[in-house]
């Protein structure tokens, strides 16, 4: 279901990348032939545990090789030493060393990325800052919250200046309050850097990205932008709510103008996917006169990224049963 490819320059580009682990009968094919569009802005990479997130992001950073099929970082080939250098990356599981503070350990991996001490130390300096982490420079990472190690890591990943920035699950393991502050950060660098970033917390994404691409068992399920997304779901489902709703259920059940019809575990509502919607609509008043029920409310409503993806999971799932 990938959106149409348009002509626009892509920061990350993959033509039927895939990944094989191991060989013969304990091969694992971890990402089979994903086709990623990634434009400018912050894109989200969404996808349950093992569904192929770490390992894609893995071999568009080169840090693994790639099995089959290709993949570019704007027009570089990925896993080439000049992709890499456009590239800022923080790992799902980043090692610091921990008995550097803040700041010698954003000079030490500034010089890493090519950049004269001098100007290594500014920069960091100005990360520090961008991060609010100026006040804990001089104390040793291992000292750190979970919060500030993440930030520290993306300010690292940050100091040579990349193009794109790739984040494998920024905001794992962190409290509500951290996730917050290092979403926020995420969104203020979007002005000079692309970011691709890979979550399972999907609000989180929601508030971020712009784009997103799902994957579920190495394969894409969806890639288009949240709006596009939020559209194209929105008209599929109503709900309804009367004094009669158990009645009102079985009786939908039945009609050749509903696909679906449940009542919902969490808010007691009817949820009704309909086949007809108009049909839907048209019948609904002369079914609530005959059966002297009382509406309550009948309305569309506006669904979560989360919801989405449940239904789009649930039905990716139920196709392979
Ligand atoms: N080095 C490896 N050798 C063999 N199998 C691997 C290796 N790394 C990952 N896998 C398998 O590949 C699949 C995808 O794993 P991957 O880590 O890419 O998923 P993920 O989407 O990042 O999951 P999570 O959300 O848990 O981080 C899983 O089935 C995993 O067990
Ligand atoms: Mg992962």
């Amino acid at each position: 279901m990938i959106k149409k490819d348009s002509k626009t320059n892509h920061e990350i580009w993959s033509d039927k990348l895939t990944k094989i682990y191991g060989k013969g009968n304990e091969a694992i094919e971890a990402v089979s032939k994903i086709d990623l569009r990634v434009k400018p802005g912050i894109h989200g990479f969404l996808g349950p545990n093992g569904a192929g997130k770490t390992t894609t992001i893995s071999m568009l950073v080169g840090a693994i090789s790639i099995t089959e099929g290709g993949a570019k970082i704007r027009d570089l080939k990925a896993g080439s030493v000049a992709a890499k250098q456009l590239i800022g990356f923080l790992p799902q599981d980043p090692v610091f060393y921990e008995d550097m503070t803040g700041e010698e350990y954003l000079i030490y991996m500034g010089q890493l990325g090519g950049l004269q001490k001098k100007e290594a130390r500014l920069k960091a300096q100005q990360l520090l800052e961008f991060f609010n982490l100026f006040h804990a420079r001089n104390r040793e990472i291992g000292t750190y919250s979970g919060g500030e190690k993440q930030k520290v890591g993306i300010a690292a990943s940050l100091i040579h200046e990349p193009k794109v920035l790739i984040l494998d699950e920024p905001t794992a393991n962190l409290d509500p309050i951290g996730r917050a502050d290092v979403v926020k950060k995420i969104k203020e660098l979007s002005d000079r850097v692309s970011v691709f970033v890979s979550s399972h917390i999907l609000s989180e994404i929601e508030q971020m990205c712009e784009d997103v691409t799902m994957i579920d068992n190495g394969k894409i399920v969806i890639s288009d932008s949240i709006s596009n997304i939020k559209k194209s779901f929105i008209s599929n489902l109503y709900i309804l709510d009367t004094n009669m709703n158990k009645k009102f259920v079985s009786q939908l059940e039945d009609k050749k103008y509903i696909l679906k019809a449940r009542i919902d575990d969490i808010d007691g509502k009817i949820h009704i996917i309909p086949k007809d919607a108009e049909k839907l609509r048209d019948s609904l008043p002369q079914m609530l006169l005959k059966n002297k029920a009382k509406l309550y409310s009948f309305y569309q409503p506006e669904l979560s990224l989360q919801d989405i993806f449940m239904e789009i999971m649930t039905k990716e799932r139920g196709n392979k049963k």
